[in-house]
Formats: C-alpha cells, structure tokens, sequence
C-alpha cells in the first residue's frame, strides 16, 4: 500500500495507474463501515484496478465550536485497516497541505447546503463539497463511493457532479450499523456510557416508522410519532426529524405516493448523531 503526504506524491502516483481508479474519501477514524465502502470500491475497480483512500479531517466543514479538535484521529490503525483491506493508496495529506492560506474559491450547491443538516450546521456543506472537488481534481478518480448514512451529503455529492459536468461516477452504499442498531461513526466513540445505550433510540424510531408508513400514515404523523418517540428518551436532545423526497430532498406532505427518506439529528450531550431510513410505499391492492 502506497501512502501519499503531497498532492505531488499523489498525482505522480495516480498519473501511472492506467485502470479504473476509485477513490473512498474519509475524515478516518476507521471502522466497519467505512471498510463496507473499501470493498464496494474494490468491486468496482476490478483486480486490475486502483483503490485510493482519503484521510483528512477537513477543517472547512466544521462550524465555530464544532468538534474538529476533538474529532478523534488514529493514523496508525487507519493505515493497518487499510491495508488488511488490500487498499491500493491512501491519501493522508497535512492539515497545511490541502488548502492554500490564500484560497477564494468554493464550491456549493446553493439550494441543497441551506436544508435540513445545512440548517443546524450553516457552511458544513460548502466545506464538504470544497474538499471533495479537489480530492477530485488531485486524484481524478473514475469512480467515488459515499456512505447512504450521510444522505445529504451524498445527495450534495450527486448534485455537484452533475450541474458542474465532473466526470466521477459516485456511488452509495448501505448504512452499516452496530449489532444494537446504531449506524456506524467515528463520532460513537464520544458518546458516555449511558448515552451509548441510549443512542440506538434512532434506529429504533425508524424501525417503527418503517412499520407504521405501511399502514398509510400521512408525512406529518409520521414525522410526529418519530419525534415522540425519540423524545421519550431523556438522553437524547433532538435536533430535526424531516421526511423528505428521497430523491429530490423536496418536502413531501399527505400520503407517501413515493419513495420518501426519513432523516434524523440527534445530539447526545456535544456528539451530533445523524441515521436515516428510506421508506418505499406498497402499492395499493387493485
Ligand atoms: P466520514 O464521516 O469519515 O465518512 C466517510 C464516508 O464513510 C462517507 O461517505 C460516509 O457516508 C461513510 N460512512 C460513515 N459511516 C457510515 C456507516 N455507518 N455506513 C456506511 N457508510 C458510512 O463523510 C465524511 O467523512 C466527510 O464529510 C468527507 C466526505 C470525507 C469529506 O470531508
């Protein structure tokens, strides 16, 4: 496994491989799901292709008295993963490394940053797309595969590519969870104890409204119930329940006649939790 601390190390590297090349962008701190995504970009590269990790813990995406000091980092079993994991290369530049101090220009997609995390968390999105464009333009990946558990991230991500013609192929993969239910993060490890036990109150409001949306409840009882249910648990600060389009992250109101995506953000003291679930209406019997 090649490892790469200059955008010069990683272009030189990426200028030799003549395969498809498929890049995984992470801020590390790895664990199960992060390595779910390792093995789809596997699969789409082929033997003969090239996996290329990102790890960098993106100052711009972090908010005024977000956690980017406390953001847990762990170089050294990131890269042993990694590598377990048969990774081509990985790119781990210095926080001075990305950014020129003299940097003006950014990329955001102006609609989808304003919604919903983009709310609770004003520039997140900017910061995201920013860094995401230029791992692009570094690595010129044919392929980039993002977490289903970052909805709107990959939803960013998608939109990106598309109003600005980049010629990446971006694909979503599932959201690994813990055997409790709690999605996967590098977040999890900051949780206390007794929010640890508490936090699977997510996946469990979403198992139940999976089960209720089959019944044909409208978007805003829905919504309501959710909400109830995860304010039962005292631990748990909740930060926004939305249901959504789940294509176009548009509003839905009445009946789900579509596919539609319940998104959660729950604070557990400082650790910002986020899960979400997308719901497929059955259609009704003849
Ligand atoms: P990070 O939170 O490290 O996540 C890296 C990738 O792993 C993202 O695509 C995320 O959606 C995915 N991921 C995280 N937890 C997951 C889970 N439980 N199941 C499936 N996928 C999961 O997201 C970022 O970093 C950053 O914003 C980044 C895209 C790297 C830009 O800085």
């Amino acid at each position: 496994m090649q490892l790469c601390r200059t955008k010069a190390e990683m272009r030189a590297l990426r200028a030799r491989w003549p395969g498809p090349v498929v890049l995984v962008p992470t801020m590390g701190f790895l664990h199960a799901g992060h390595l779910s995504l390792m093995r789809m970009a596997r699969e789409r590269a082929g033997q003969g292709g090239q996996v290329v990790a990102s790890i960098f813990v993106n100052p711009t995406q972090f908010g005024p008295g977000e956690d980017f000091a406390s953001y847990p980092r762990d170089a050294e079993r990131d890269l042993d993963l990694l590598r377990a994991e048969g990774v081509d290369a990985v790119f781990a530049p210095e926080p001075g490394e990305v950014y020129d101090p003299e940097a003006q220009t950014i990329v955001e997609t102006t609609e989808l940053a304003k919604t919903l995390i983009g709310k609770l968390r004003p520039g997140h999105f900017r910061g995201v797309a920013t860094v995401v464009t230029k791992l692009f333009n570094i690595i010129r990946p044919d392929a980039a595969v993002f977490g289903e558990k970052d909805y709107q991230q990959l939803a960013v991500i998608r939109t990106m590519v598309r109003d600005l013609d980049m010629a990446v192929e971006i694909l979503g993969a599932p959201i690994a969870r813990e055997a409790d239910g709690l999605a996967m993060s590098s977040r999890n490890v900051r949780l206390t104890a007794a929010d640890r036990a508490a936090a699977p109150i997510l996946s469990r409001a979403l198992d139940e409204a999976e089960t209720m949306a089959a019944t044909g409840l409208t978007a805003s009882r829905l919504r309501a119930h959710v909400r109830a249910t995860l304010e039962a648990e005292p631990r748990a600060h909740v930060r926004s329940v939305d249901i959504r389009d789940a294509a176009t992250l548009a509003p839905v109101s009445g009946g789900l006649a579509r596919p539609a995506v319940i998104l959660l953000a729950v604070s557990f003291g400082s650790v910002f939790l986020i899960d979400n679930r997308v719901i497929v209406p059955t259609p009704e019997e003849p």
